[in-house]
């Protein structure tokens, strides 16, 4: 038998960023994200005769085909293992993933392939087990055990993830423009498992929690009462606060390059000129993500077509 399942990335505007539990992702503050719909990781499982998950590519007609390295194989089978135990279950799987963003194009892409296959692997998991498919609060829950946001990717198009508990919220803002600028295809030399470590050796890790709170709090009232230049700072100062702990660890790292930077000055000297632009962002890799308000296509339009176009790839 077979079965298959997607799930759509998302792109936090908090940021969850230090774990006080590593082998459950309990994250150290809450965090918030926006869900990208259009980048999408699919995952089809089938049953197989032997004792051992393999992994595979998912083949799409016409598509590239799809990578991942050992070691995130092994992470992956990881986490089935983990469901498998979960729902007392002993048989064997091969599972084919794939995203349908490219390959190599420098977007994390744990948050959607580990919620597409813990949708999955509960769907087939139920179905041999002839249980009934757990809640999707419950299945976030599951998901977060393989990677932290990806419980996030249950919920469109707001999320709210704090402790164990990961929660839709409902805001005047559901239907933004994502554009993401690739301004590498690298993949990261430090992963973002491995950043949640680092942060904790900067000086400016013990009150991180206090002014993420903080940072939440003042982008849902600016949320909530649509004051979109107010989002816009929030946001802003809330991932220069999680790059500055990156910066301020031992040893430091950074992932913001000469691009990235020249890129955020442009982008802050338009706002600073027309008071008014996207939400700005950006993860742990040098990618820079923007998000308009549907009113703005023509000024996102006109920003990749002035400044991005024959120089970076845009998503
Ligand atoms: C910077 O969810 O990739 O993107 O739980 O170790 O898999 P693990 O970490 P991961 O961390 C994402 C960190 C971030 C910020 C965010 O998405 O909130």
């Amino acid at each position: 038998m077979q079965w298959f399942a997607q799930a759509p990335a998302n792109i936090a505007l908090i940021k969850y960023m230090g774990k006080t539990n590593e082998d459950e992702n309990i994250p150290e503050n809450p965090s918030f994200s926006y869900t990208l719909d259009r980048l999408l990781s699919n995952v089809m499982i089938e049953e197989h005769p032997g004792s051992q998950d393999f992994w595979a590519p998912l083949s799409i007609p016409g598509a590239p085909k799809f990578q991942l390295s050992k070691q995130g194989q092994e992470r992956y089978l990881a986490h089935l293992a983990f469901l498998k135990k979960k729902f007392n279950y002993r048989g064997a799987f091969v599972v084919h993933s794939s995203n349908n963003f490219p390959h190599g194009s420098g977007l994390a892409s744990s948050a959607s392939s580990f919620a597409a296959l813990t949708k999955c692997a509960i769907l087939a998991l139920c179905e041999l087990k002839k249980e009934d498919l757990p809640s999707i609060e419950i299945q976030a829950t599951l998901a977060r055990h393989g990677s932290g946001s990806a419980c996030r990717s249950f919920f469109s198009p707001w999320a709210l993830w704090d402790q164990d508990t990961v929660t839709g919220v409902v805001l005047p803002y559901s239907n933004l423009i994502h554009q993401v600028i690739l301004v590498s295809h690298e993949e990261k030399s430090i992963s973002s498992s491995a950043a949640h470590r680092l942060v904790k050796t900067s000086n400016l890790y013990s009150h991180r929690a206090h002014r993420a709170q903080n940072n939440l709090k003042t982008l849902m009232h600016a949320l909530e009462a649509s004051d979109w230049a107010s989002a816009y700072q929030v946001t802003w100062k809330e991932f220069h606060d999680m790059h500055h702990l990156f910066a301020t660890a031992t040893p430091p790292f950074s992932y913001i390059n000469e691009q990235s930077q020249a890129l955020l000055t442009a982008l802050k000297s338009s706002w600073d000129r027309l008071g008014d632009g996207p939400l700005i962002t950006m993860d742990a890799g040098p990618n820079i993500h923007l998000l308009y308000r549907p009113d703005q296509a023509d000024m996102a339009l006109r920003f990749k077509h002035d400044q991005l176009i024959g120089e970076y790839d845009v998503l």
